[in-house]
């Protein structure tokens, strides 16, 4: 999704805009572009890779110090040079860049060329530079508001204009957009991480909200124009955290920081006894007890965080829990009442369909807890509860440790209500932190048996269609499993309950065909064999993730990643790392680009 950034202060604003955008790849993008405003404005933007616009900038180099920059993710018309953002109002006096969707874009573009505009793009941001512009009568602020009035949708939206130089307007509708406070200098993005470096202090724009950044600051207020009082958000991250710190690629090193983010989530949240104590869950035990049924709703990665989420609360609860992709339920007209609670995943805590379904569980009553990777995020901003995940800042597209601590957060959800409700007893609930105590050091195992999963990960590495398979919550691990491959490898691949292979899907069981069993879940373990049978017998090659003490596996697999023993309700979280390194190592022998696979967004901020 696209990246913003501003500058204003006494630097050159070219570099710290680019080394910004740099920062921001991890949002994904297809092309690249700034702006400075030195008595007149100055644009360069390129399609592809930053580089590209780096080279572009080392040719025909841009002066000043005030300036802004974008990464764009094509939205409205293909990813080109022209499509790129800056863009101008056709006199060259204004610029703006823009993250978000204009959903009136075509009648806004049809009445501005009655009136005689002429475009060079295809985009509904170019619209935006001829409507300030038009709306211009010496405020920028004013004309910023006049313009925006007339759009409808999601935006965060920056401009300058040549005629207030040291200053930068922007205006945020749903599309996220941050301040970072410097020493006579002032940042602008979409995200922290593109500034961390070099300030610690945020100011967040909420949604409705205009900014006026100059060096000394920013001021917030409404877009009517009311004053806002923000306070300032200081940042503990650690910017080495945003680095790749000697690893390959961004997702092999997120893989790697699990161990800690499984202690840094579990961190001071939990009681030997199993007691959990979450500081920004304010619900009380009647709460707990009293409300009815439990909704699920996220995308992606987090959708699968949630399956797994599903399981262990309707076996520590036994609430009735419905898991819903948030892009359906906003739609579905879900029966989300005023005894429910709705717990919205989102590594980002900017997933354009998780909020709008959020929304929609708060408008009918429900109380909503966000579960949330970012802090000071969007979701985290508009819950009643707030489970913070403390995975640090995941850059890689392919979500891993955010995934992880997602499942972690969720135990200890599942502790914090279950023993309100006394359904979790004290030696359930002192067994489950226990175990969750034991993850990390396992977690740590298994990352020292990489040359185990490269080994697989040849096996797999040409196959056509790869299966993955499992009951009940290994079937959750498996579809985790499956989408990593998927966005990576760029091979195919399905993810389904092990009992269901036999209806349909086994038509296309071949000989050669990979098909990856979970196996954590000792009461299934039967079963589930029976699945591996019917592949075995069609010469499909088995590839197991199963305990280190199964002594069975070996008669049906062909081969077999080893998991430590666990509490058959933590499997996943020991089951899904070799999963993850299995996508990253088949990926990597492909030669792909693990970090920002094709055709994906780490955050998709429009619906
Ligand atoms: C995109 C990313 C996925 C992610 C999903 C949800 O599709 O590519 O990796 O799981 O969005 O993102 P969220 O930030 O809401 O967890």
């Amino acid at each position: 999704m696209c990246g913003i950034m501003g500058y204003v202060g006494p630097q050159q604003a070219a570099p710290v805009l680019l080394d910004g955008l740099r920062r921001l790849e991890y949002r994904g993008y297809d092309s690249a572009g700034v702006a400075v405003t030195n008595g007149k404005i100055d644009v360069r933007k390129a399609e592809g890779k930053i580089d590209r616009l780096a080279n572009l900038l080392d040719d025909e180099p841009l002066h000043g110090t005030v300036g802004i920059g974008h990464t764009r993710w094509a939205t409205h018309g293909e990813p080109s040079d022209v499509n790129a953002h800056p863009h101008t109002d056709p006199s060259g006096q204004f610029v703006v860049v823009h993250n978000g969707i204009i959903e009136n874009f075509q009648t806004l573009r049809e009445a501005l060329q009655e009136d005689g505009h002429d475009f060079t793009s295809d985009t509904d941001t170019e619209i935006l530079a001829h409507l300030v512009a038009n709306e211009y009568e010496g405020d920028l602020e004013n004309a910023v508001r006049r313009a925006v009035a007339k759009a409808e949708g999601a935006y965060a939206l920056v401009v300058m204009t040549k005629h207030e130089p040291g200053k930068i307007v922007a205006v945020r509708r749903i599309s996220p957009l941050i301040v970072g406070l410097g020493d006579g200098e002032t940042f602008l993005a979409s995200d922290i991480p593109a500034v961390l470096h070099r300030t610690r202090d945020f100011l967040i724009v909420e949604d409705g909200e205009m900014v006026v950044v100059t060096e000394n600051g920013a001021v917030i207020e409404t877009i009517a124009g009311e004053p806002v009082a923000r306070e300032v958000m200081h940042i503990d991250w650690d910017a080495e955290q945003a680095e790749k710190g000697g690893f390959d690629h961004f997702m092999l090193k997120e893989i790697h920081e699990q161990p800690a983010v499984v202690t840094e989530t579990l961190g001071g949240r939990l009681d030997e006894d199993g007691t959990a104590w979450l500081e920004d869950v304010h619900f009380d035990d009647d709460f707990a007890r009293d409300f009815d049924e439990l909704w699920i709703t996220a995308c992606g990665t987090a959708y699968h965080a949630g399956l797994v989420g599903k399981e262990i609360f309707r076996r520590l609860l036994r609430i009735p829990t419905t898991v819903e992709y948030a892009h359906e339920m906003r739609y579905n007209d879900p029966l989300i009442s005023d005894r429910s609670l709705t717990v919205a995943i989102s590594q980002s805590g900017e997933t354009a369909d998780t909020l709008a379904a959020a929304r929609l569980a708060k408008e009918r009553g429900s109380r909503l807890l966000s579960l949330t990777n970012v802090v000071g995020s969007t979701l985290s901003r508009e819950a009643d509860d707030i489970l913070y995940t403390r995975a640090g800042p995941e850059i890689s597209v392919a979500s891993t440790k955010a995934y992880l601590a997602m499942l972690i957060a969720q135990y200890l959800l599942a502790l914090r209500i279950g023993r309100a409700r006394g359904v979790v007893d004290e030696g359930l609930a002192a067994r489950v932190a226990h175990g969750l105590s034991l993850l990390p050091g396992q977690v740590e195992q298994l990352l020292h048996r990489e040359e185990e999963v490269i080994a697989a990960a040849e096996e797999i590495l040409d196959a056509e269609d790869v299966y993955f398979i499992g009951r009940g919550l290994d079937y959750a691990v498996a579809m985790e499993g499956s989408l990593k491959l998927k966005e990576i490898s760029y091979l195919h691949s399905e993810a389904m309950p092990a009992g269901e292979l036999k209806h349909g899907t086994l038509a296309l069981i071949t000989a050669g065909t990979p098909v990856i069993v979970v196996l954590t879940q000792q009461a299934l373990y039967d079963k589930t064999i029976s699945a591996v049978q019917e592949v075995k017998a069609r010469g499909g090659k088995v590839l197991a993730i199963a305990y280190e003490d199964d002594d069975q596996i070996h008669k049906f697999a062909h081969s077999v990643l080893r998991i430590p023993r666990a509490d058959d309700l933590l499997g996943p979280v020991a089951a899904v790392v070799p999963l993850q390194l299995l996508a990253y190592h088949v990926a990597r022998l492909r030669g792909h680009d693990i970090d920002q696979p094709r055709n994906l967004a780490k955050s998709v901020t429009v619906e």
